[in-house]
């Protein structure tokens, strides 16, 4: 079975192409790598021991992609391909909208004409916005709360209508939490450009020396230590949840959507204790003021993805953790060499 997988040079989609491989699938993988490196690639295949082919192409190119399936006889599709910092999105609304949404259209055009009817596709946390009630269900309403979180939930609307107008297609929305951590390997993991905007991959450049401390945002909000909670699964659990959906949507159409995380909510101040002691580095910090458009506590219930998919988190904090070092450790520059 072949999966074109877009967005697979990217964090999460590589840790799921070598899950693929590893499974037996054939994969097909396209990204214009924006954000993302050509080793990535050469990793996987490593890692994998199989060869893959690759498309250095943009989705919002019909061309590249008539290519694609012109060429392959493409079974399904994971779509992660997308821009994903919220910031930016604020910054640059226009271009985000017309990146994941121009490419998602111009992508499902085409599974439509060459028959291919099965996709799933990177949804987010950021769709439900400030939620009222922790845990999160997937019937929470669906406010969100910027332009990153809105390209999310419009494009679960677009894929909505497409089911609603045939029937025949399957998809499946994936709505993942914080994804943390890195392949066992010590081969691929985040990569960030510039100052990371994120909580981990801050964390492991302080633990490189590349920072000097994290700058905690937040100390009095109503959480167990003030500090923000939120909903953190390793990455390789997260790379298997596509592959219970992969299997589930292959057999099924209809659509439905499905929170991607451990259930279990941890602070700031517990990620960086967990992170000290798996790694025994020290991670000096401040406890500074709110960052805007944060929220106070996030994490998902996760009931339905085991029920329906079968698929549960099971790796630790801790080994997140680990994980992530390792990762930072065997790569200060990330890919770069
Ligand atoms: P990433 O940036 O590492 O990967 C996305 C990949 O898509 C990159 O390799 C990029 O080069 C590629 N890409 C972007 N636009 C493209 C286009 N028009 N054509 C071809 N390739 C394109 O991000 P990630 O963390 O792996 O996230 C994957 C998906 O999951 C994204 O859609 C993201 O919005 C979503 N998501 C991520 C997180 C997270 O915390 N990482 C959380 C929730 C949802
Ligand atoms: C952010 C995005 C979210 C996206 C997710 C994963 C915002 C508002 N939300 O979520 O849409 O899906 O990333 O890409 O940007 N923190 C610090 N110091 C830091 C960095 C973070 O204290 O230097 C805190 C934050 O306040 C938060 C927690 O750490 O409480 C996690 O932050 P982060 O990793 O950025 O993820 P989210 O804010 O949950």
């Amino acid at each position: 079975m072949s999966i074109l997988v877009t967005g697979g040079a990217g964090y999460i989609g590589s840790h799921t192409c070598l899950e693929l491989l590893n499974a037996g699938y054939e994969i097909v993988v396209i990204d214009n790598l924006s954000n993302s490196k050509f080793e990535t690639l050469k990793r996987i295949s490593e890692l994998a021991k199989k060869d893959f082919k690759f498309y250095n192409g943009d989705l919002l190119n019909q061309k590249t992609i008539e290519e694609v399936f012109s060429k392959n006889n493409i079974d399904a599709v994971i779509h992660f391909a997308g821009l994903k910092s919220v910031n930016e999105s604020i910054e640059a609304p226009l271009h985000y909208y017309h990146n994941n949404i121009s490419g998602t259209l111009s992508l499902c055009q085409m599974m439509k004409k060459y028959n291919v009817k099965k996709m799933i596709f990177s949804s987010s946390a950021s769709v439900y916005g400030m939620p009222k009630n922790v845990p999160i269900t997937e019937n929470s309403p669906l406010v969100p709360i910027n332009p990153y979180g809105r390209t999310k939930l419009m494009i679960e609307e677009i894929l909505r209508d497409l089911y609603i107008s045939d029937h025949s297609w399957g998809i499946t929305l994936l709505r993942y939490f914080n994804p943390i951590g890195a392949h066992e390997s010590g081969r691929i993991g985040e990569d960030p450009n510039d100052i990371p905007n994120n909580l981990m991959p801050y964390i492991n450049q302080v633990a490189i020396g590349k920072r000097e401390k994290v700058n905690v945002f937040g100390k009095d909000y109503d959480t167990h230590d003030g500090t923000g909670v939120r909903d953190y699964i390793h990455v390789v659990d997260l790379a298997k949840g596509h592959l219970r959906a992969l299997e589930m949507v292959i057999r099924t159409t209809g659509i439905d959507a499905f929170n991607l995380g451990t259930g279990i909510g941890y602070s700031v101040l517990d990620l960086i204790k967990s992170y000290e002691k798996a790694t025994s580095k020290k991670i000096p910090y401040t406890l500074t003021h709110r960052r805007p458009g944060d929220i106070d506590k996030c994490y998902a219930d996760t009931r339905k993805a085991k029920e329906k998919l079968g698929w549960k988190a099971i790796k630790s904090l801790e080994d997140m953790c680990r994980d992530a070092w390792r990762w930072q450790k065997n790569n200060p520059n990330g890919y770069n060499k």
